[in-house]
């Protein structure tokens, strides 16, 4: 066991799949906590900003989990990208016959489908957590009372109300979160059978939990960008 060790599995094909369902799960793991956080938006401010506040005095908790968010991501896209090239490379010729009728379009866009939710990841930090795409929403500061004095914290709260008030971004959150359900609903699944749980009699379950799970998901995050813009969270 050592590097060579290491280096032999992540070259493997089984090692590149177990590589890409480990790191999804930690990626799955962060999507379905870091909704529960934002869903806090329909208790109000107080709650929102309150948990933004807690966060923003953990940074030792929080930039563990930026280093192992970056490490899963950078895991989770190359490997499965290598995956798509090695299985295209396998496989030179189209079929005669589309013999893909089994697999759904999900299963058959995961690369894209990835892509896409990447491409949203970085303009959603550079929208929320850099503050670069709408620099005035992300300015925005609350003034609460502590032990008789007035101190200032970051208004997370009214930055979300500000940042999907404008059309285009909520529709664009919208529409990448829709993507972001469509990646999950294939990918639940897969990382199920990838880890060995793949028993036919639970197949079909595994199938739609895997679907079920990712539209909740997806509705919830939804359901920030839509309240906002039917004036349901203001
Ligand atoms: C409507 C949907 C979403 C809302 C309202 C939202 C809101 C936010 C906010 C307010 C922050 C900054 C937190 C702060 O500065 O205190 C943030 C950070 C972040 N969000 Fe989201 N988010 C949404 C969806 C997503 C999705 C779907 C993903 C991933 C697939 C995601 C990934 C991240 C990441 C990685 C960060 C950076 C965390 C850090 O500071 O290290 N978000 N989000």
């Amino acid at each position: 066991m050592g590097t060579r060790w290491l280096a032999n599995f992540l070259g493997s094909s089984i090692g590149s799949k177990v590589t890409v369902a480990v790191s999804g799960l930690v990626l799955f793991g962060f999507v379905l906590g870091h909704l529960a956080g934002n869903l806090l938006v329909f208790r109000g401010k107080g709650a929102l900003n309150d948990y933004a506040e807690f966060l923003a005095h953990q940074p030792g908790l929080v930039w563990t989990v930026r280093a192992v968010l970056l490490v899963a991501l950078l895991a989770h896209v190359s490997m499965a990208i290598r995956l798509q090239l090695r299985n295209r490379a396998a496989r030179p010729q189209p079929y005669a016959r589309n013999a893909t009728v089994q697999a759904s379009l999900a299963s058959r866009q995961m690369l894209l489908s990835g892509l896409l939710v990447l491409a949203y990841i970085v303009y959603h930090l550079l929208h929320f957590t850099v503050g670069a795409t709408d620099h005035a929403a992300f300015e925005q500061v609350e003034q609460v009372v502590r032990n008789g004095a007035t101190v200032q914290r970051h208004d997370v709260y009214r930055m979300v109300v500000t940042g999907f008030g404008h059309v285009p971004v909520a529709a664009a959150y919208v529409v990448a979160n829709a993507l972001l359900a469509w990646h999950l609903s294939h990918g639940v699944s897969s990382l199920f059978q990838t880890l060995g749980i793949d028993d036919p009699r639970y197949l079909s379950w595994i199938r739609r939990g895997g679907i079920g799970l990712a539209a909740v998901i997806g509705a919830g995050f939804i359901s920030i960008p839509l309240c906002v813009q039917l004036g349901l969270i203001a």
